[in-house]
């Protein structure tokens, strides 16, 4: 019964969302942030709470997958109950539960998801899943209004690293991705040896403007601009044998050239295979997403790269980069107003989920 009755409407709200407002109740729980926002027609942000666990698992050096699901049942309702409160909207006043399914931690994900699947049966509404990588990328949609497909995005956080031609708001095929780490994993692991704590990427990232590159650590992996292949385990182990190294031998260790050195190797390849990407598939703009898009050298380095090509970067805001309910609420909005996402009550976590390459 429930499932005939969340047709109808969402249906309903699909044929007429131009003419009422759509109100999304998002929830984002695939990592170690447990998010709800209020989105309204995709792109107005009534609400968006974030209750991030990074200070739980920092003692870690690292998230732990269980502590993690354990914290999201711990905060979920708290989080909705602000989120609501905040907003100034009532759950009658929703017509949408959206949430991340995957990719993710997989009992991370699973809280997230049982709890939408409960509140969207209790409601009578539709209930949207919702793929992070995407939401990630529609984070920017929030950030400018005016901002359309076509794109090539680029999506880099913990879990991943891809160039990704977003031709429609529901086409999106994947360019190239990494085949071994995420940018951000090599951050945080990168960090991690230099004793730096969790999360790394932002540490390095403070650290490398007090230093300068004058280390070599990998000669050819991802140098070539033509060359689309992406990987980042070399370069982590590059960095961590050069750090044993030296301690092996004694030698005194500059922690912020090793970080300036360590992050012109991870970012400026990346940085030449995106524009080079944008520049192939005839695009004018580059939009980045994900935990990784907050490092100031990778958007000070990708906005002079891609200007030399008369190429625009969209950059999210800082509380928009790292994971949020708000971008899940507006990727939601998307995929409801072009008849996709719909899910039934048999909806489970897929961590693994990821963008796929066009079968052309
Ligand atoms: O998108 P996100 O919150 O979670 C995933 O979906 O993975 O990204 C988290 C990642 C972490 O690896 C963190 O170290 C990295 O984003 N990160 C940064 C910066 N801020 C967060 N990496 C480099 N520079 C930063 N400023
Ligand atoms: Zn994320």
């Amino acid at each position: 019964m429930y499932q005939l009755i969340a047709e109808d409407k969402f249906n309903n709200l699909r044929k007429n969302h131009k003419k009422q407002d759509i109100i999304i109740l998002a929830i984002e729980s695939s990592c170690d942030e447990t998010s709800v926002a209020i989105v309204k027609n995709g792109r107005e942000v009534l609400s968006n709470i974030i209750s991030s666990q990074i200070e739980i698992h920092k003692r870690f050096g690292g998230v732990v997958p269980e502590v993690a699901s354990r914290n999201h049942v711990l905060a979920i309702d708290n989080v909705v109950n602000e989120a609501l409160e905040k907003s100034g909207v009532t759950l009658k006043d929703i017509h949408a539960i959206a949430v991340t399914y995957g990719a993710g931690l997989v009992g991370a994900l699973m809280v997230g998801v049982t709890y939408a699947k409960s509140l969207a049966y209790a409601l009578e509404i539709p209930l949207i899943k919702v793929n992070h990588i995407k939401g990630h990328i529609s984070a920017n949609y929030i950030a400018y209004p005016e901002l359309t497909p076509p794109f090539v995005g680029l999506v880099v956080s913990g879990g991943h690293t891809a160039i990704v031609k977003v031709e429609d708001y529901m086409k999106h095929t994947l360019i190239s991705t990494t085949t071994d780490d995420a940018i951000g994993e090599c951050y945080d692991k990168v960090a991690k040896v230099l004793g730096l704590g969790y999360p790394g990427g932002p540490i390095i990232d403070k650290l490398a403007t007090e230093g300068s590159y004058n280390t070599n650590f990998i000669k050819h992996t991802n140098k070539a601009k033509k060359d689309l292949s992406i990987s980042y385990s070399g370069l982590k182990t590059a960095v961590i044998n050069y750090l044993h190294n030296k301690k092996q031998h004694n030698e005194e260790i500059n922690i912020n050239d090793v970080c300036a050195s360590f992050q012109c190797e991870a970012v400026d390849p990346l940085v030449d295979k995106v524009v080079y990407s944008a520049k192939k598939s005839r695009c004018k703009r580059i939009v980045v997403a994900g935990g990784v898009a907050a490092n100031k050298y990778l958007r000070t380095k990708l906005a002079e790269t891609a200007k030399l090509e008369g190429i625009e970067v969209f950059f999210p805001p800082m509380v928009y980069c790292t994971d949020n309910a708000a971008m899940i609420g507006c990727e939601a909005y998307y995929n409801l107003i072009n008849g996709e996402g719909l899910a039934d009550l048999t909806l489970t976590a897929n961590p693994n989920i990821n963008l796929k390459y066009s079968k052309k």
